[in-house]
């Protein structure tokens, strides 16, 4: 994911930014069930403020085999206490839905679920990397093959908190990025697309944050009412559902949560945006977001975003070289607008190939700042994840 940005912005943990203590399940190897809600869950309020996040089975799975490919006994002792970790699960395809359920079972009621909706048709219109299944204009399938299978199995448990992130890139795509004919294109759909994910995931037990790039994006001056607009609208086009929370930012993303001054603050344009970290994002964008019409707490992703000073630009997207894994997972996060620090994208998995001969390879994976060598998007890269465990702040 990540398309092309009109600027860009990082920052990073600063000692005045207090870490909180990892979500320990026990040894993945070791994890017992835990128990399920007896009654149906019905969120409001920060969904994070009592439960810890689900460590699906998915990426957990992968962290284990990661962790026993390694030699030296101690980073792989510490790489196996990420599959502890709870992130995100991408529903990057159609396929991928089969693997929802037997995760949402093992749910237990002091945990939330955390899932990410990702397959709108002619997704990534601003960059090739994590293009997906669905063409432009197959809007009927994204509905009927894609978002109501997930529906009908989130009705299925109605007793598990469930929280995801809507679609990232797809709408701050269309306010940066609609000069692009793949963007032009692929607009219809999405707004359709969110709109009717957004009304048909509108469950009690489910709270929703969507995609809103993140501070070197949608923070620009120029860009913060037209982003709040372009999201607030395609909300109230859903009917302004109750569960929607507000916006995940960060996601995939880089930039520091308070670094200050911002990784980004002594660029040339850097006058041109306040939003010089993701705490001054949110800060910046919640009341844009709220006169807009539209809910604006945040969930920032932290997944990545322990080491600064690695991009060339602020836009660069692809697989930065000498990142480490950030804060874990946490509703504590000391903000009125930040429900929570999240691990969305799952360390380790790529973000573009860096083979310039595949379909899906973007420049940006070729980047002197990008790692290499590096798979299709969403895949096992071995060498990064060990470099991410390395690099993590705080460590493992
Ligand atoms: C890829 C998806 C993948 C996700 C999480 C995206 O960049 O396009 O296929 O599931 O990252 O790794």
């Amino acid at each position: 994911m990540k398309g092309i940005y009109t600027a860009l912005v990082a920052s990073a943990i600063t000692g005045a930014f207090a870490a909180p203590s990892p979500i320990e399940q026990g040894p993945i190897t070791a994890r017992a069930a835990a128990a399920a809600c007896a009654t149906p869950v019905t969120l409001s309020g920060n969904p994070f403020a009592s439960r810890t996040i689900y460590a699906n089975k998915e990426y957990s799975k992968e962290v284990v085999a990661a962790a026993s490919a390694i030699s030296d006994s101690s980073l792989a002792a510490k790489a196996l206490k990420v599959a502890d970790v709870g992130t995100f699960l991408w529903i990057d395809t159609m396929a991928r839905i089969s693997v929802v359920e037997e995760n949402l079972k093992d749910v237990g009621c002091n945990q939330i679920a955390a899932l990410v909706i990702y397959d709108l048709p002619g997704r990534d219109c601003a960059a090739k990397a994590s293009n997906g299944e669905l063409a432009v204009g197959d809007i009927a399938t994204y509905k009927s093959q894609y978002i109501d299978p997930i529906v009908a199995i989130f009705k299925k448990y109605p007793n598990t908190a469930i929280a995801l992130v809507i679609e990232p890139d797809s709408l701050p795509n269309l306010v940066t990025n609609s000069d692009k004919q793949a963007c032009k294109d692929s607009a219809t759909g999405y707004k359709d697309g969110v709109a009717y994910a957004l009304k048909s995931l509108n469950l009690p037990n489910i709270a929703m944050y969507i995609d809103a790039g993140h501070g070197g994006w949608l923070g620009w001056n120029d860009n913060l009412k037209p982003g709040a607009k372009g999201l607030a609208d395609v909300y109230k086009a859903a009917g302004s559902p109750k569960q929607v929370r507000g916006v995940a930012t960060n996601v995939a993303g880089w930039n520091a949560y308070d670094l200050s001054p911002g990784e980004f603050s002594k660029a040339t344009d850097a006058q041109w945006n306040k939003a010089q970290n993701e705490k001054l994002y949110v800060s910046l964008f919640s009341p844009e977001l709220k006169s807009a019409g539209m809910p604006s707490q945040a969930i920032i992703d932290t997944g990545r975003n322990a080491v600064t000073g690695l991009r060339k630009e602020w836009g660069d997207w692809c697989n930065v070289n000498g990142a480490g894994f950030g804060v874990r997972p946490t509703g504590s996060t000391g903000n009125t607008l930040v429900d929570a620090f999240v691990w969305v994208k799952p360390g380790g998995e790529s973000d573009g190939t860096s083979d310039t001969g595949a379909t899906r390879y973007d420049s940006y994976c070729g980047k002197e700042d990008a790692f290499k060598p590096a798979p299709e998007a969403g895949t096992w890269n071995q060498e990064y994840f060990e470099m991410l465990v390395k690099n993590a702040k705080p460590s493992f």
